[in-house]
Protein backbone atom coordinates (compact mmCIF):
# COMPACT_ATOMS: atom_id res chain seq x y z
CA UNK A 1 0.00 0.00 0.00
CA UNK A 2 1.32 3.28 -1.27
CA UNK A 3 2.64 5.51 1.97
CA UNK A 4 0.28 9.24 0.99
CA UNK A 5 1.88 11.95 2.89
CA UNK A 6 -0.39 14.69 1.95
CA UNK A 7 0.72 18.62 2.86
CA UNK A 8 -0.34 21.64 1.45
CA UNK A 9 1.69 24.08 -0.93
CA UNK A 10 2.31 27.12 0.86
CA UNK A 11 2.59 29.11 -2.33
CA UNK A 12 -0.84 28.12 -2.94
CA UNK A 13 -3.29 26.85 -1.35
CA UNK A 14 -3.58 23.41 -2.85
CA UNK A 15 -3.11 19.74 -1.33
CA UNK A 16 -0.31 18.59 -2.95
CA UNK A 17 0.92 14.59 -2.69
CA UNK A 18 4.52 13.96 -1.72
CA UNK A 19 6.82 12.21 -3.89
CA UNK A 20 6.36 9.84 -1.14
CA UNK A 21 3.90 7.89 -2.64
CA UNK A 22 5.59 7.90 -6.12
CA UNK A 23 9.10 6.48 -4.82
CA UNK A 24 6.99 3.82 -2.18
CA UNK A 25 5.16 2.72 -5.32
CA UNK A 26 8.39 2.08 -7.21
CA UNK A 27 9.54 0.31 -4.42
CA UNK A 28 6.64 -1.97 -3.34
CA UNK A 29 6.40 -3.01 -7.29
CA UNK A 30 10.15 -3.82 -6.73
CA UNK A 31 9.60 -5.98 -4.03
CA UNK A 32 6.97 -7.55 -5.50
CA UNK A 33 8.87 -9.20 -7.33
CA UNK A 34 10.26 -11.12 -4.70
CA UNK A 35 7.45 -12.74 -2.84
CA UNK A 36 9.76 -13.61 0.40
CA UNK A 37 9.72 -9.44 0.99
CA UNK A 38 6.34 -8.70 0.86
CA UNK A 39 2.45 -9.80 2.86
CA UNK A 40 3.74 -11.85 5.72
CA UNK A 41 6.88 -12.61 4.66
CA UNK A 42 8.25 -8.99 5.05
CA UNK A 43 10.29 -8.40 8.12
CA UNK A 44 9.47 -6.35 11.11
CA UNK A 45 11.09 -3.55 11.92
CA UNK A 46 10.96 -3.45 15.76
CA UNK A 47 12.33 -5.49 18.74
CA UNK A 48 9.38 -5.69 21.45
CA UNK A 49 8.93 -6.48 24.66
CA UNK A 50 5.22 -6.94 25.29
CA UNK A 51 3.79 -8.13 28.73
CA UNK A 52 -0.08 -7.14 28.49
CA UNK A 53 -1.15 -10.13 26.60
CA UNK A 54 -4.83 -10.73 25.35
CA UNK A 55 -6.21 -14.54 25.92
CA UNK A 56 -9.09 -16.19 24.51
CA UNK A 57 -9.98 -19.22 26.14
CA UNK A 58 -7.68 -20.74 29.05
CA UNK A 59 -4.08 -21.41 28.75
CA UNK A 60 -3.24 -25.26 30.23
CA UNK A 61 -1.57 -24.39 33.56
CA UNK A 62 1.17 -27.01 33.15
CA UNK A 63 2.58 -25.50 30.14
CA UNK A 64 5.80 -23.67 31.89
CA UNK A 65 8.36 -22.52 29.51
CA UNK A 66 8.81 -20.73 26.51
CA UNK A 67 6.84 -20.95 23.03
CA UNK A 68 9.90 -19.93 20.73
CA UNK A 69 10.30 -19.28 16.77
CA UNK A 70 12.65 -18.11 14.57
CA UNK A 71 13.07 -17.26 10.91
CA UNK A 72 14.65 -14.26 8.63
CA UNK A 73 14.25 -10.46 8.79
CA UNK A 74 16.56 -8.97 7.24
CA UNK A 75 18.47 -6.56 9.46
CA UNK A 76 19.28 -4.36 5.93
CA UNK A 77 17.75 -3.38 2.92
CA UNK A 78 18.07 -5.94 0.69
CA UNK A 79 18.64 -6.64 -2.65
CA UNK A 80 15.32 -7.77 -4.16
CA UNK A 81 17.33 -9.38 -7.43
CA UNK A 82 19.41 -11.61 -5.08
CA UNK A 83 17.50 -11.84 -1.67
CA UNK A 84 16.19 -15.24 -0.54
CA UNK A 85 13.83 -16.48 2.04
CA UNK A 86 17.11 -18.68 3.55
CA UNK A 87 19.50 -15.80 3.88
CA UNK A 88 17.94 -12.97 5.68
CA UNK A 89 19.51 -12.24 8.87
CA UNK A 90 17.82 -14.62 12.11
CA UNK A 91 15.07 -13.39 14.57
CA UNK A 92 13.55 -14.89 17.55
CA UNK A 93 10.22 -14.42 18.51
CA UNK A 94 9.12 -16.13 21.75
CA UNK A 95 6.19 -16.23 24.41
CA UNK A 96 6.82 -17.00 28.09
CA UNK A 97 3.70 -19.27 29.67
CA UNK A 98 3.67 -20.21 33.03
CA UNK A 99 0.87 -20.69 35.11
CA UNK A 100 -1.74 -20.49 32.97
CA UNK A 101 -0.50 -16.79 32.28
CA UNK A 102 1.14 -15.56 29.35
CA UNK A 103 3.92 -13.14 31.10
CA UNK A 104 5.39 -11.86 27.57
CA UNK A 105 6.02 -11.74 24.19
CA UNK A 106 9.64 -10.65 22.66
CA UNK A 107 11.27 -10.48 20.01
CA UNK A 108 14.96 -10.13 18.94
CA UNK A 109 17.63 -10.01 16.22
CA UNK A 110 20.00 -12.95 16.63
CA UNK A 111 23.08 -11.01 16.73
CA UNK A 112 25.66 -12.72 14.18
CA UNK A 113 28.48 -10.25 13.28
CA UNK A 114 26.89 -8.82 9.44
CA UNK A 115 23.43 -8.14 12.12
CA UNK A 116 25.75 -6.49 14.77
CA UNK A 117 27.26 -4.38 11.59
CA UNK A 118 23.98 -3.43 10.15
CA UNK A 119 22.19 -2.43 13.77
CA UNK A 120 25.41 -0.44 14.57
CA UNK A 121 26.04 -2.96 17.91
CA UNK A 122 28.90 -4.35 19.36
CA UNK A 123 29.79 -7.53 17.97
CA UNK A 124 29.36 -10.81 20.21
CA UNK A 125 32.11 -12.50 21.06
CA UNK A 126 33.08 -15.95 19.54
CA UNK A 127 35.45 -18.98 20.18
CA UNK A 128 37.55 -19.04 17.06
CA UNK A 129 36.03 -17.53 13.31
CA UNK A 130 33.01 -17.93 11.69
CA UNK A 131 31.73 -16.50 8.82
CA UNK A 132 29.28 -13.87 10.45
CA UNK A 133 26.31 -14.86 7.85
CA UNK A 134 22.73 -15.29 9.41
CA UNK A 135 21.76 -17.41 11.85
CA UNK A 136 17.77 -17.82 11.05
CA UNK A 137 16.69 -21.56 11.35
CA UNK A 138 15.97 -22.99 14.82
CA UNK A 139 16.00 -22.49 18.08
CA UNK A 140 15.88 -25.10 20.81
CA UNK A 141 17.60 -26.05 23.89
CA UNK A 142 21.03 -27.77 23.96
CA UNK A 143 22.59 -29.13 27.65
CA UNK A 144 20.40 -26.90 29.33
CA UNK A 145 20.72 -23.80 26.86
CA UNK A 146 19.35 -22.02 23.84
CA UNK A 147 20.47 -22.08 20.46
CA UNK A 148 19.83 -20.37 17.63
CA UNK A 149 20.60 -22.72 14.88
CA UNK A 150 21.57 -22.51 10.66
CA UNK A 151 23.19 -24.96 8.52
CA UNK A 152 26.38 -24.82 6.53
CA UNK A 153 28.75 -23.23 8.44
CA UNK A 154 27.95 -20.58 10.82
CA UNK A 155 28.18 -21.26 14.79
CA UNK A 156 25.04 -21.51 16.89
CA UNK A 157 24.48 -18.59 18.86
CA UNK A 158 23.84 -18.89 22.84
CA UNK A 159 20.76 -17.23 23.64
CA UNK A 160 19.49 -16.04 27.28
CA UNK A 161 16.20 -16.16 28.82
CA UNK A 162 14.69 -13.55 27.51
CA UNK A 163 16.12 -14.05 23.84
CA UNK A 164 18.75 -11.90 23.69
CA UNK A 165 22.19 -13.27 21.70
CA UNK A 166 25.06 -13.97 24.15
CA UNK A 167 27.59 -15.74 22.30
CA UNK A 168 28.75 -17.77 19.19
CA UNK A 169 29.25 -21.43 20.37
CA UNK A 170 31.61 -24.09 19.68
CA UNK A 171 30.35 -26.06 22.58
CA UNK A 172 32.98 -25.66 24.79
CA UNK A 173 35.55 -26.21 21.97
CA UNK A 174 33.98 -29.84 21.00
CA UNK A 175 32.31 -28.99 17.69
CA UNK A 176 35.20 -28.85 15.33
CA UNK A 177 33.28 -27.31 12.22
CA UNK A 178 29.70 -26.54 10.96
CA UNK A 179 26.38 -27.29 13.09
CA UNK A 180 22.92 -27.83 11.71
CA UNK A 181 19.26 -26.25 12.14
CA UNK A 182 18.14 -29.92 12.48
CA UNK A 183 19.49 -31.63 15.37
CA UNK A 184 17.32 -34.96 16.18
CA UNK A 185 16.98 -35.63 19.32
CA UNK A 186 17.24 -39.48 20.56
CA UNK A 187 13.83 -39.73 22.86
CA UNK A 188 15.71 -42.80 24.43
CA UNK A 189 19.49 -41.29 25.22
CA UNK A 190 18.47 -37.68 25.07
CA UNK A 191 21.86 -37.59 22.80
CA UNK A 192 21.38 -35.11 19.45
CA UNK A 193 22.14 -36.67 16.08
CA UNK A 194 23.38 -34.42 13.76
CA UNK A 195 24.34 -34.34 9.49
CA UNK A 196 26.72 -30.93 9.15
CA UNK A 197 27.92 -29.44 5.99
CA UNK A 198 29.84 -26.66 4.70
CA UNK A 199 30.56 -25.39 1.17
CA UNK A 200 34.00 -25.98 -0.11
CA UNK A 201 34.08 -29.30 2.43
CA UNK A 202 34.03 -32.49 0.71
CA UNK A 203 32.49 -34.28 3.22
CA UNK A 204 29.35 -34.47 6.11
CA UNK A 205 30.12 -34.97 9.39
CA UNK A 206 28.18 -36.83 11.56
CA UNK A 207 28.05 -35.69 15.15
CA UNK A 208 26.68 -36.66 18.36
CA UNK A 209 25.79 -34.12 21.17
CA UNK A 210 25.52 -35.82 24.39
CA UNK A 211 23.10 -34.29 27.05
CA UNK A 212 25.75 -31.57 28.38
CA UNK A 213 25.77 -30.45 24.80
CA UNK A 214 29.77 -31.62 24.48
CA UNK A 215 30.10 -32.72 20.35
CA UNK A 216 32.15 -35.41 18.60
CA UNK A 217 32.63 -35.88 15.16
CA UNK A 218 31.52 -39.77 14.99
CA UNK A 219 32.15 -40.42 11.60
CA UNK A 220 32.62 -38.25 8.01
CA UNK A 221 30.48 -39.46 5.26
CA UNK A 222 32.42 -38.45 1.44
CA UNK A 223 30.48 -36.16 -0.70
CA UNK A 224 32.22 -34.30 -3.24
CA UNK A 225 29.89 -33.16 -4.71
CA UNK A 226 28.71 -31.20 -1.54
CA UNK A 227 24.83 -31.62 -1.20
CA UNK A 228 23.06 -29.42 0.59
CA UNK A 229 21.51 -31.50 3.41
CA UNK A 230 19.00 -29.66 5.58
CA UNK A 231 17.47 -33.11 7.79
CA UNK A 232 18.15 -35.83 9.15
CA UNK A 233 16.50 -38.82 10.83
CA UNK A 234 17.45 -41.76 13.41
CA UNK A 235 16.05 -45.38 14.06
CA UNK A 236 17.75 -47.31 16.82
CA UNK A 237 20.69 -48.84 14.80
CA UNK A 238 20.96 -46.28 11.91
CA UNK A 239 21.11 -42.17 10.67
CA UNK A 240 19.34 -41.13 7.54
CA UNK A 241 21.45 -39.08 5.12
CA UNK A 242 19.41 -37.45 2.45
CA UNK A 243 21.81 -36.93 -0.49
CA UNK A 244 19.91 -35.63 -3.16
CA UNK A 245 20.57 -33.44 -6.37
CA UNK A 246 21.17 -30.02 -4.78
CA UNK A 247 24.08 -29.14 -4.59
CA UNK A 248 26.90 -26.36 -4.05
CA UNK A 249 27.23 -23.37 -6.93
CA UNK A 250 30.23 -22.10 -7.09
CA UNK A 251 29.28 -19.29 -9.73
CA UNK A 252 25.95 -18.76 -7.62
CA UNK A 253 27.72 -18.28 -4.25
CA UNK A 254 30.68 -15.88 -5.69
CA UNK A 255 27.26 -13.62 -7.07
CA UNK A 256 26.07 -13.37 -3.77
CA UNK A 257 23.28 -15.67 -4.37
CA UNK A 258 22.08 -18.70 -2.37
CA UNK A 259 24.84 -21.02 -3.41
CA UNK A 260 23.06 -24.11 -3.60
CA UNK A 261 21.16 -25.17 -7.22
CA UNK A 262 18.97 -28.19 -8.90
CA UNK A 263 21.43 -30.18 -10.25
CA UNK A 264 20.25 -32.63 -12.87
CA UNK A 265 23.46 -34.52 -12.97
CA UNK A 266 23.14 -35.67 -9.43
CA UNK A 267 21.66 -39.28 -8.77
CA UNK A 268 19.57 -39.02 -5.68
CA UNK A 269 20.35 -41.20 -3.01
CA UNK A 270 19.51 -42.31 0.29
CA UNK A 271 21.97 -43.80 2.69
CA UNK A 272 21.41 -45.29 6.11
CA UNK A 273 24.66 -44.81 8.56
CA UNK A 274 25.29 -47.23 11.23
CA UNK A 275 25.11 -44.94 14.53
CA UNK A 276 28.46 -46.56 15.29
CA UNK A 277 29.99 -44.24 12.64
CA UNK A 278 30.94 -47.31 10.50
CA UNK A 279 31.11 -45.18 7.21
CA UNK A 280 32.38 -48.56 5.56
CA UNK A 281 28.80 -50.58 6.12
CA UNK A 282 26.35 -47.74 5.07
CA UNK A 283 23.91 -48.74 3.12
CA UNK A 284 22.67 -46.55 -0.32
CA UNK A 285 19.01 -46.79 -1.39
CA UNK A 286 18.37 -45.38 -5.28
CA UNK A 287 16.00 -42.41 -4.50
CA UNK A 288 13.68 -40.55 -6.81
CA UNK A 289 14.70 -37.49 -8.09
CA UNK A 290 13.49 -34.93 -5.37
CA UNK A 291 14.40 -32.69 -2.79
CA UNK A 292 13.53 -33.22 0.85
CA UNK A 293 13.64 -30.44 2.99
CA UNK A 294 12.24 -32.23 6.24
CA UNK A 295 11.54 -35.54 7.61
CA UNK A 296 8.67 -36.49 10.12
CA UNK A 297 10.37 -39.69 11.40
CA UNK A 298 11.95 -42.67 10.89
CA UNK A 299 11.93 -46.48 12.11
CA UNK A 300 12.81 -49.70 11.63
CA UNK A 301 10.06 -52.17 10.84
CA UNK A 302 11.98 -55.81 10.41
CA UNK A 303 13.87 -55.67 7.95
CA UNK A 304 12.59 -52.87 6.06
CA UNK A 305 13.40 -49.03 6.91
CA UNK A 306 10.92 -46.50 7.24
CA UNK A 307 11.11 -42.79 6.35
CA UNK A 308 8.46 -40.17 6.09
CA UNK A 309 9.73 -37.39 4.55
CA UNK A 310 8.01 -34.30 2.41
CA UNK A 311 9.17 -34.19 -0.91
CA UNK A 312 9.50 -31.52 -3.43
CA UNK A 313 9.50 -33.44 -7.07
CA UNK A 314 12.35 -30.17 -7.68
CA UNK A 315 13.65 -27.65 -6.54
CA UNK A 316 15.52 -24.30 -7.42
CA UNK A 317 15.14 -25.83 -10.80
CA UNK A 318 14.31 -22.60 -13.02
CA UNK A 319 15.75 -20.09 -10.47
CA UNK A 320 16.30 -18.96 -7.09
CA UNK A 321 13.90 -16.83 -6.04
CA UNK A 322 11.45 -18.63 -8.36
CA UNK A 323 11.91 -21.94 -7.54
CA UNK A 324 10.44 -23.95 -10.66
CA UNK A 325 8.67 -26.36 -7.87
CA UNK A 326 5.96 -28.32 -7.61
CA UNK A 327 3.85 -28.64 -4.07
CA UNK A 328 5.62 -30.29 -1.57
CA UNK A 329 4.18 -33.79 -1.08
CA UNK A 330 3.86 -35.91 2.06
CA UNK A 331 5.13 -38.99 1.02
CA UNK A 332 6.94 -42.81 3.51
CA UNK A 333 9.73 -44.12 1.78
CA UNK A 334 10.40 -48.11 2.92
CA UNK A 335 13.99 -49.55 2.61
CA UNK A 336 13.39 -52.66 2.04
CA UNK A 337 17.07 -53.96 3.26
CA UNK A 338 17.28 -57.31 1.40
CA UNK A 339 16.63 -56.11 -1.46
CA UNK A 340 18.30 -52.36 -1.55
CA UNK A 341 14.92 -51.27 -3.16
CA UNK A 342 13.06 -47.73 -2.19
CA UNK A 343 9.25 -47.80 -2.52
CA UNK A 344 7.19 -44.22 -1.95
CA UNK A 345 3.48 -44.26 -0.93
CA UNK A 346 1.69 -41.31 -0.79
CA UNK A 347 0.67 -40.15 2.67
CA UNK A 348 -1.55 -37.45 2.67
CA UNK A 349 -3.58 -35.54 -0.53
CA UNK A 350 -2.38 -32.09 0.90
CA UNK A 351 0.50 -29.66 0.40
CA UNK A 352 2.05 -29.29 3.43
CA UNK A 353 5.83 -28.92 5.34
CA UNK A 354 7.13 -28.40 8.67
CA UNK A 355 6.22 -32.04 9.69
CA UNK A 356 6.26 -32.76 13.43
CA UNK A 357 5.48 -35.29 15.73
CA UNK A 358 5.62 -36.32 19.21
CA UNK A 359 9.03 -36.15 19.99
CA UNK A 360 8.85 -39.30 22.17
CA UNK A 361 8.32 -41.01 19.43
CA UNK A 362 11.68 -39.85 17.22
CA UNK A 363 13.00 -43.21 15.82
CA UNK A 364 10.12 -45.36 16.49
CA UNK A 365 7.08 -46.30 14.94
CA UNK A 366 4.30 -43.78 15.57
CA UNK A 367 1.37 -43.37 14.55
CA UNK A 368 0.67 -39.35 14.48
CA UNK A 369 2.33 -36.74 12.05
CA UNK A 370 1.41 -32.80 12.13
CA UNK A 371 2.14 -30.54 9.24
CA UNK A 372 1.27 -27.24 8.04
CA UNK A 373 -0.55 -26.34 4.77
CA UNK A 374 1.87 -24.63 2.13
CA UNK A 375 1.91 -24.39 -1.19
CA UNK A 376 3.79 -24.19 -4.26
CA UNK A 377 3.37 -20.91 -4.72
CA UNK A 378 4.25 -20.12 -1.06
CA UNK A 379 0.56 -20.09 0.61
CA UNK A 380 0.56 -20.97 4.29
CA UNK A 381 -3.10 -22.23 5.81
CA UNK A 382 -4.28 -24.73 7.79
CA UNK A 383 -2.66 -27.48 9.98
CA UNK A 384 -3.19 -31.27 9.60
CA UNK A 385 -3.03 -34.34 11.52
CA UNK A 386 -2.32 -37.19 10.30
CA UNK A 387 -3.26 -40.41 11.41
CA UNK A 388 -0.68 -42.83 9.73
CA UNK A 389 -2.46 -45.93 10.42
CA UNK A 390 -6.50 -45.34 9.04
CA UNK A 391 -4.70 -42.85 6.64
CA UNK A 392 -6.96 -39.84 7.69
CA UNK A 393 -5.72 -36.90 7.75
CA UNK A 394 -7.53 -34.03 9.97
CA UNK A 395 -7.79 -30.44 9.64
CA UNK A 396 -7.92 -27.39 11.66
CA UNK A 397 -8.94 -24.18 10.08
CA UNK A 398 -8.38 -21.40 11.37
CA UNK A 399 -10.48 -19.09 9.69
CA UNK A 400 -10.44 -16.71 6.73
CA UNK A 401 -7.26 -15.33 5.70
CA UNK A 402 -5.66 -16.86 8.66
CA UNK A 403 -2.59 -19.57 8.16
CA UNK A 404 -0.53 -21.21 10.62
CA UNK A 405 3.48 -21.72 10.32
CA UNK A 406 4.36 -25.33 11.72
CA UNK A 407 2.39 -26.88 14.28
CA UNK A 408 4.49 -28.03 17.86
CA UNK A 409 3.23 -30.97 19.87
CA UNK A 410 3.75 -30.64 23.69
CA UNK A 411 3.39 -34.04 25.23
CA UNK A 412 0.50 -33.39 28.49
CA UNK A 413 2.10 -34.85 31.92
CA UNK A 414 2.04 -38.21 32.39
CA UNK A 415 0.05 -38.70 28.80
CA UNK A 416 -0.53 -42.58 27.96
CA UNK A 417 -2.21 -41.70 24.15
CA UNK A 418 0.53 -40.75 21.86
CA UNK A 419 -1.51 -37.95 20.60
CA UNK A 420 -2.28 -36.41 24.03
CA UNK A 421 -1.41 -32.94 23.98
CA UNK A 422 -1.37 -29.80 22.92
CA UNK A 423 -0.24 -28.46 19.66
CA UNK A 424 1.01 -25.03 19.20
CA UNK A 425 1.46 -22.31 16.69
CA UNK A 426 1.76 -19.08 15.63
CA UNK A 427 -0.60 -18.40 13.34
CA UNK A 428 -1.06 -15.06 11.27
CA UNK A 429 -3.94 -12.95 10.67
CA UNK A 430 -4.29 -11.06 7.03
CA UNK A 431 -7.59 -9.39 8.41
CA UNK A 432 -5.59 -7.39 11.27
CA UNK A 433 -1.97 -7.88 10.30
CA UNK A 434 -1.59 -9.47 13.39
CA UNK A 435 -0.27 -13.24 15.16
CA UNK A 436 -1.66 -15.07 17.46
CA UNK A 437 -0.43 -18.26 18.93
CA UNK A 438 -3.11 -20.71 18.93
CA UNK A 439 -3.16 -24.12 21.35
CA UNK A 440 -5.06 -26.92 20.07
CA UNK A 441 -5.90 -30.03 22.43
CA UNK A 442 -4.33 -32.59 19.32
CA UNK A 443 -7.09 -35.37 20.57
CA UNK A 444 -10.10 -32.77 19.70
CA UNK A 445 -8.36 -31.45 16.61
CA UNK A 446 -10.62 -29.97 14.34
CA UNK A 447 -12.74 -27.77 17.50
CA UNK A 448 -12.17 -24.76 18.64
CA UNK A 449 -8.89 -23.75 20.26
CA UNK A 450 -8.02 -24.17 23.88
CA UNK A 451 -6.65 -21.21 24.06
CA UNK A 452 -5.25 -18.20 21.96
CA UNK A 453 -2.80 -15.44 23.17
CA UNK A 454 -3.20 -12.18 20.50
CA UNK A 455 0.23 -10.59 19.94
CA UNK A 456 -0.15 -6.86 18.86
CA UNK A 457 2.61 -7.44 16.41
CA UNK A 458 2.76 -9.82 13.98
CA UNK A 459 5.20 -12.88 13.14
CA UNK A 460 6.82 -13.30 9.61
CA UNK A 461 6.80 -16.13 8.12
CA UNK A 462 9.57 -17.82 9.33
CA UNK A 463 11.05 -21.49 9.99
CA UNK A 464 11.10 -23.42 13.06
CA UNK A 465 10.11 -23.63 16.84
CA UNK A 466 9.64 -25.36 19.84
CA UNK A 467 8.48 -25.70 22.81
CA UNK A 468 10.97 -24.96 25.49
CA UNK A 469 9.82 -26.14 29.30
CA UNK A 470 11.41 -24.60 32.19
CA UNK A 471 12.56 -28.09 32.97
CA UNK A 472 14.45 -28.16 30.07
CA UNK A 473 16.83 -25.44 30.87
CA UNK A 474 19.83 -24.95 33.39
CA UNK A 475 18.38 -21.62 34.14
CA UNK A 476 15.43 -19.79 33.95
FE1 LIG B 1 14.03 -26.95 8.29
Amino acid sequence: MAIKDKTVDRAGEKTIENSTEKSTEKLTDKLAANPFLVANFAPVADENVISDLAVTGTIPEELEGRFLRIGPNPSAKPNPKKYHWFLGTGMVHGLRLKGGKAEWYRNNYVLTDNAARDLKREQLPYPRKTHGGSVNTNVLNIGGELYALVEAGALPMKLDGNLQTTAYSDFDGTLKGAFSAHPRRDPVTGELHVLAYEPGKKHIDYLVVDKAGRSRTAAQVSAPHQPMIHDTAITPSFVVVLDLPMTFDLVAAVSGKFPYLWNRKQPARIGLLPRSGDVNSMIWFEAPQCYVYHIMNAYEDGGKVVVDVVKNSTYFDADVIRRGITPPVFVRWVLDLPTGKLSETQLAEQAVEFPRLNDSRVGQSYRFGYTAQFTANLQFGSAYKHDLISGETQTHDFGSGRATMEPVFVAKTNAVAEDEGWLLSYVYDQNTNRTDVVILDAQDFESAPVATIHLPVRVPFGFHGNWVADSDLNAF
